[in-house]
């Protein structure tokens, strides 16, 4: 099956896979929306598309990229070998189709813009400072190199044509920011709300800053990615999406932003932020909005595949691996590796540690142990691990530096989890025959009514 190259043909295939749950009741923008999407991540974690939202002209999906298979369904990517599938196609990029009429400008608005009447007003945490686009992917020119960047960057609806947006550097749009800023001039910037997976991928990875995202992004998708100049800016938007926001980000300007319930499940403070004033909104006649929770499934999918391919291309120098995972959070990730000597485990810790600067936690396991799984990285770690030779400490190098939290991540560890070379007869697992081909439903008596 070729990849989807649209945000609302990755939904139909969602549907078609019935991985896709309806919400035909009216909810409310403010805070329901995010806590029923909460509540379903927390069991079953489906992807979900609320019909009808309280002050939204239109229906919203949220936990859309809610696990990892269905990236690799939206991309066309096989699941077991999708890192190295992915280093491959990066390498492949495809050159931009443009159109002259594209969906994604069926409806236009521009002048007197009042963004609270065209975005729903989306509230996520307790704290948070108000409502939030947090699913929008921000496409910048380079002012010099004319290079196109696509990031992912949360966004505070202020009310009219003002929002205030989050692009600090060392992000690459805080880098575009910066270069215009040295001329005084405003960043033209085209906010993009139900992008083509593949654009949704290539905005959450760290690509070269001399590459060009929206070429990347044909890449992954294996098809030229269709574009049409916006509307206000002098930008190429992807044509097949729902919304795009079109605007500028001041030269010198800050305010205050935030507090917002972010990824590590606390509140960043309220802290200066860039201004984005707005020029323009178009979106589909039938847009579908899209809504990220911070730090929920989705986004980890999203900042996790980039980071297990950034941490592929560094161990698979050392062992032959099997896979690599992020099952706790996008700090530490766990390698599950076919191990020949006791030392691969180690080389692969170390060059996992270093792939990343976020990287805190490497835990490395055998091919036998599913690195995607938190209960078997755990059995792991009891059953195979020896505390005495099997931990390695990096004191004091830091990982995430954000400054309100940089000091809880001093130092990184590695943790092998691998069973010794000479104890490989000892800790083969257990198998149980026949145990593939049971039906339960077979089996089991139905429940009797109670
Ligand atoms: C849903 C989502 C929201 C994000 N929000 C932000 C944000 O507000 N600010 C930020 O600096 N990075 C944010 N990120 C991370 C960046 O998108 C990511 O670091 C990306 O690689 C930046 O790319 P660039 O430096 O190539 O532009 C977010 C990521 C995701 C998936």
């Amino acid at each position: 099956m070729p990849a989807q190259t649209s945000f609302r043909d990755l939904l139909a295939l969602l549907d078609q896979q019935r991985q896709l749950r309806h919400v035909s009741r009216r909810v409310d923008a403010r805070h329901e929306l995010v806590a029923i999407m909460r509540k379903v991540q927390k069991g079953p974690n489906q992807s979900l598309l609320f019909r009808t939202v309280t002050g939204s002209p239109t229906p919203i999906a949220t936990n859309v990229l809610c696990r990892r298979s269905i990236l690799a369904d939206a991309l066309d990517l096989p699941l077991p070998a999708m890192l190295p599938e992915l280093v491959k196609r990066e390498a492949s990029t495809r050159p931009l189709e443009t159109v002259s009429d594209a969906p994604v400008q069926e409806r236009v608005v521009t002048g007197n813009i009042s963004v609270e009447s065209e975005i729903p007003q989306v509230v996520h945490c307790a704290e948070d400072a108000g409502p939030y686009i947090t699913a929008g992917v921000v496409i910048a020119r380079h002012p010099e190199t004319g290079i196109h960047n696509a990031s992912w960057n949360r966004i505070q609806i202020v009310g009219g044509d003002h929002m205030r947006i989050r692009m600090m550097a060392p992000q690459h749009l805080g880098q575009y920011h910066a270069a215009a800023e040295r001329k005084n001039e405003p960043l033209p910037i085209a906010v993009v709300i139900g992008a083509p997976p593949s654009l949704m991928l290539s905005a959450a990875s760290k690509i070269p800053f001399e590459a060009d995202e929206l070429l990347t992004a044909g890449g992954w998708q294996g098809s030229n990615l269709r574009v049409v100049q916006a509307k206000t800016v002098r930008l190429l938007v992807p044509a097949d999406a729902e919304y795009v926001i079109e605007g500028h980000v001041l030269p010198n300007v800050m305010e205050d932003e935030g507090p917002f319930g972010e990824f590590t499940d606390g509140y960043v403070a309220r802290a200066p932020n860039n201004v984005m004033r707005v020029t323009a909104i178009t979106r589909r006649n039938d847009a579908i909005y899209h809504v990220i929770l911070a730090g929920g499934p989705e986004d980890s999918t999203l900042l996790g595949v980039p980071l297990q391919t950034e941490v592929y291309k560094r161990v698979s120098a050392f062992a032959k691996i099997r896979d690599i995972g992020t099952p706790g959070h996008i700090f530490g990730c766990v390698v599950s590796i076919e191990k020949n000597s006791d030392d691969q485990a180690r080389a692969v810790m170390l060059a996992a540690l270093a792939a990343h600067p976020w990287m805190k936690v490497v835990v490395v396991v055998d091919a036998d142990v599913d690195p995607h799984d938190p209960q078997e990285v755990l059995w792991a770690i009891h059953t195979r691990h020896t505390p005495e030779t099997g931990v390695y400490m990096i004191p004091r190098l830091g990982s995430f530096q954000r400054t309100d939290v940089r000091d809880a991540h001093r130092g990184k560890v590695g943790i092998d989890a691998t069973a010794p070379m000479s104890m490989r007869d000892v800790f083969r697992r257990r198998a149980f025959p026949g145990m593939d081909e049971i039906d339960l439903d077979v089996v089991l008596d139905p429940l009797r009514p109670r």
